[in-house]
């Protein structure tokens, strides 16, 4: 029995983390088996490049080309070890972030060439594509409060990612938008505004149609 690839997109601020941990859970509840994986990361060698993308101290000289070339090995060790066998397997895998973010974040953010950035991710993940993508989209000064947020109460290492410029994430939030547009059927917009558990009732609305009981 093949499964079921749910991935969650969007900018900074749309509580992306706490959606997919309250629909695991309501999935485990129902006797389905969820997978919960995060991007870049979800494997011991991804979640290595992840520090290296995000926090190293040496990424501050990092080239939007290696980014772009990290994010895709990080997903295709992914892809591979974890994700593949999982569907085979039958179980639901619930990603948060997958590659919606790289045409977002290094192709529309970072300005990299789009249809080179489209093959380095065909060559990632190959045949394995999410079957329904949540993107959680919130407005602009939601998810630059909540970086600011973020940053002021982190004594840890710093965050590459959310000390970019407001152009960026602007560029970025174009980007999603355009990915939307592109593929409505897989990609659903939910308006991550509202309450958690209204933005949960949203997500359920759109993932019942896909399970099988
Ligand atoms: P997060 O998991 O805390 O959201 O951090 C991941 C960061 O990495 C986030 O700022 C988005 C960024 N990112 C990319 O730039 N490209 C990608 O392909 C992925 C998966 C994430």
């Amino acid at each position: 029995m093949a499964g079921l690839f749910i991935s969650f997109e969007g900018t900074e601020g749309g509580g992306k983390s706490t959606q997919v941990g309250l629909l695991a859970e309501r999935l485990r509840q129902l006797g389905h088996r969820a997978r919960v994986l995060r991007e870049p990361g979800g494997t011991p060698i991804g979640e290595e490049i992840r520090h290296l993308l995000k926090h190293h101290p040496s990424n501050e000289v990092m080239m939007p080309e290696a980014e772009l070339l990290l994010m895709n090995a990080s997903r295709a060790q992914l892809v591979l070890e974890v994700i593949r066998p999982a569907l085979t397997a039958g179980e639901i895998v619930l990603c948060d972030r997958f590659y919606d973010s790289t045409t977002a974040y290094q192709g529309y953010g970072r300005q990299l060439d789009l249809s080179l950035v489209k093959s380095v991710i065909d060559f990632a993940v190959g045949r394995t594509r999410p079957n329904l993508t949540l993107l959680l989209q919130v407005p602009t000064e939601v998810s630059e409060a909540r970086r600011q947020a973020r940053q002021a109460a982190t004594s840890g290492p710093r965050d590459r990612f959310e000390e970019a410029d407001r152009a960026f994430f602007r560029r970025v939030e174009h980007g999603f938008q355009q990915i939307a547009d592109a593929e409505p059927e897989r990609v659903r917009v939910v308006d991550a505004t509202q309450g958690i558990e209204f933005v949960h009732d949203d997500i359920w609305r759109l993932v019942a149609p896909h399970l099988t009981p």
